[in-house]
C-alpha cells in the first residue's frame, strides 16, 4: 500500500521535472558488491576506514529549484534526494536475536516503504505507539515489544517507557552510526542515534536545521566566497567531495529574493551546522574519487554516555552490522551486510581492530577485510522466522546466522538477494 503511494509521488514529481529522471521503487541493478572495512584503536580512540563503490556520489539531500519563477522542493527523484549513506549498527550482546540476525532484528512488516508498511491515523490514534509521537515505523528491537516469547514483535506492542529506560540502563539498544555525505558528512560529523522502540537521536544538537521559511529560502550561497548564489540543477551529477556544496554560515549570506535566479537554480533546504552533545561524539571524513567512497570514522571508545552510546572495552567483541545507501536511493532500498563479530584487540573475530600507538592509524599499515553486501528486498525477520522461510523454527531457536547455511561468499549473498526478491518482491 505505502509502496504505491511512494511510486505515485515519484512519478508526481517526476511529471513535475521533466528534466529529472525518475526515482523507481524498485531492486537496485547491481544485487551485491563488496566493502572494504579496516578497524583501529589506540586505547582512546576507535577508527574505520571503509571504502566501496558509487560510480556517482549522492552528495544533496533535499532542495529548492528555482523552476517557473517559484522554489520548489525536491527531495526524491534523479539526481538529487537521498544523499549516500553508510550505518553501522553496534550490539554489545544484549539484543535479542542481533547477533545472528543482524539487520533483520531491526526490520519488522509494518516499517516503512514495506508493502506491508503501516503508517498515517493507525499510529496518529494508537494509545502505544502515541508514546513514540511518529506517524511512521522505523527500525526496532523486540527486546522493545512486551511478548511472551522473543520474536514476538507487534508494533503496536511497545514497551513503557520505564521499561525501555530499564533495558536502556542495562544496555539493551543498537548504537547506529550513521554517516550521512550531504546532512553530516561535508561538516566532518557523522550523525550519532540509537535504535531501541524506534531510531531515535541522541541528545544534543543535530548536525543540519531548516533552509526554508515560507517555501522560500532563508540563505544562500555567499557569492563573494564561493563565486556562486546557487547551485545548477544539470551539474549536481558531476560534483564531488573537492566542490562546494553544502550550505552552512560560513559560506552563506542571507537570501536575496531580488537576486536574477534562474531556472535549475539549487539551494539546499538544509543549513549544515556543527553538531553538539552526545549527538557530536563520531567525526567523520568522507572523500568520493574515482567511482569510490573513502570513509573515515572515528570516535571516543567510551563517548562517555551510556544511555545511548555503546563504548568499546580493549578485549572485548561485539557484533555489528552495515547498511550502506548509494545511488540516490532511500529507506529499505539499501545493501546490507550479515551480522560480523568485532573484536577490539581480540583475534578470531571477523573484524579485528588492531591496535597502534599514535594519533592516526597508518591506513596503510592495516590490511583490509572484504565483507560482502546485498540488497535484502522485503525480507523481514517475522518472513524469515515464519514457515515461510524453511528453516522458520530453527530460526527461533536463534542459534544459527544466515552465513552459517547460505554461506558468506559474494556469489552466495548475491544469490540470496535474488531469492529474497524472489520470494518477497523488490
Ligand atoms: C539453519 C539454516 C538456515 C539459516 C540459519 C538461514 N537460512 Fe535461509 N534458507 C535455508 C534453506 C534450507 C532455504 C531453502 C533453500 C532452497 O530452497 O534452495 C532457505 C531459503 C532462504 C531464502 C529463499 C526463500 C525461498 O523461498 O526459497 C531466503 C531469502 C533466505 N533463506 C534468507 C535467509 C536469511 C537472510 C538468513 C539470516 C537472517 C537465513 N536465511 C538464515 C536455511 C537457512
Amino acid at each position: 500500500m505505502l509502496r504505491g503511494r511512494f511510486i505515485g509521488l515519484t512519478c508526481a514529481a517526476a511529471a513535475v521535472f521533466a528534466w529529472s529522471t525518475m526515482a523507481t521503487a524498485q531492486a537496485p541493478a547491481e544485487l551485491a558488491y563488496d566493502v572494504e572495512v579496516k578497524v583501529a584503536y589506540n586505547g582512546e580512540d576507535v577508527f574505520w576506514q571503509l571504502s566501496w563503490p558509487t560510480e556517482t556520489p549522492s552528495l544533496l539531500h533535499d532542495v529548492s529549484v528555482f523552476r517557473d519563477g517559484q522554489w520548489v522542493r525536491v527531495n526524491s527523484g534523479g539526481v538529487i534526494g537521498s544523499e549516500d549513506r553508510f550505518t553501522i549498527m553496534v550490539d554489545q550482546g544484549t539484543v535479542a536475536g542481533f547477533a545472528n540476525l543482524g539487520c533483520y532484528a531491526t526490520c519488522h512488516a509494518p516499517v516503512r516503504s514495506l508493502d506491508t508498511a503501516v503508517g498515517g491515523d493507525a499510529l496518529a490514534d494508537h494509545p502505544a505507539y502515541g508514546q513514540i509521537g511518529r506517524n511512521d515505523i522505523r527500525k526496532y528491537i523486540p527486546d522493545s515489544r512486551i511478548g511472551n516469547m522473543w520474536w514476538e514483535t507487534a508494533w503496536d506492542a511497545v514497551k513503557p517507557p520505564e521499561m525501555l529506560e530499564d533495558l536502556r540502563e542495562q544496555g539493551v539498544f543498537l548504537d547506529l552510526w550513521h554517516w550521512r555525505a550531504a546532512r553530516s558528512g561535508s561538516m566532518g560529523f557523522a550523525d550519532d542515534q540509537y535504535v531501541l522502540e524506534h531510531r531515535i537521536n541522541d541528545s544534543g544538537s543535530g548536525p543540519n536545521v531548516s533552509n526554508v521559511a515560507d517555501g522560500v529560502p532563508l540563505r544562500m550561497f555567499d557569492p563573494e566566497k564561493v563565486g556562486f548564489a546557487a547551485l545548477r540543477y544539470d551539474d549536481i551529477p558531476n560534483l564531488t567531495t573537492a566542490d562546494v556544496y553544502n550550505l552552512t554560515t560560513e559560506n552563506s549570506i542571507e537570501f536575496d529574493p531580488d537576486h536574477e535566479w534562474q531556472e535549475g537554480d539549487v539551494i539546499p533546504r538544509l543549513m549544515i551546522r556543527e553538531p553538539t552533545g552526545a549527538r557530536a561524539a563520531i567525526r567523520s571524513d568522507g572523500q568520493w574519487s574515482d567511482g569510490r567512497w573513502t570513509l573515515e570514522l572515528q570516535r571516543a571508545m567510551d563517548p562517555g554516555n551510556p544511555l545511548v552510546d555503546i563504548p568499546f572495552e580493549l578485549g572485548r567483541t561485539y557484533n555489528v552490522a552495515f547498511g550502506i545507501f548509494r545511488d540516490f536511493t532511500g529507506t529499505r532500498y539499501h545493501h546490507i551486510s550479515y551480522p560480523l563479530k568485532l573484536g577490539i584487540g581480540t583475534p578470531g573475530a571477523q573484524l579485528t581492530a588492531i591496535g597502534f600507538l599514535g594519533d592516526r592509524p597508518d591506513w596503510d599499515e592495516i590490511e583490509a577485510t572484504t565483507i560482502p553486501v546485498f540488497y535484502p528486498a522485503q525480507v523481514t525477520m517475522d518472513w524469515l522466522l515464519s514457515d515461510e522461510h524453511v528453516v522458520g523454527w530453527e530460526m527461533r531457536e536463534d542459534t544459527a546466522s544466515c552465513a552459517a547455511c547460505h554461506g558468506a561468499t559474494l556469489e552466495d549473498v548475491r544469490w540470496l538477494s535474488e531469492q529474497s526478491i524472489e520470494a518477497t518482491g523488490e
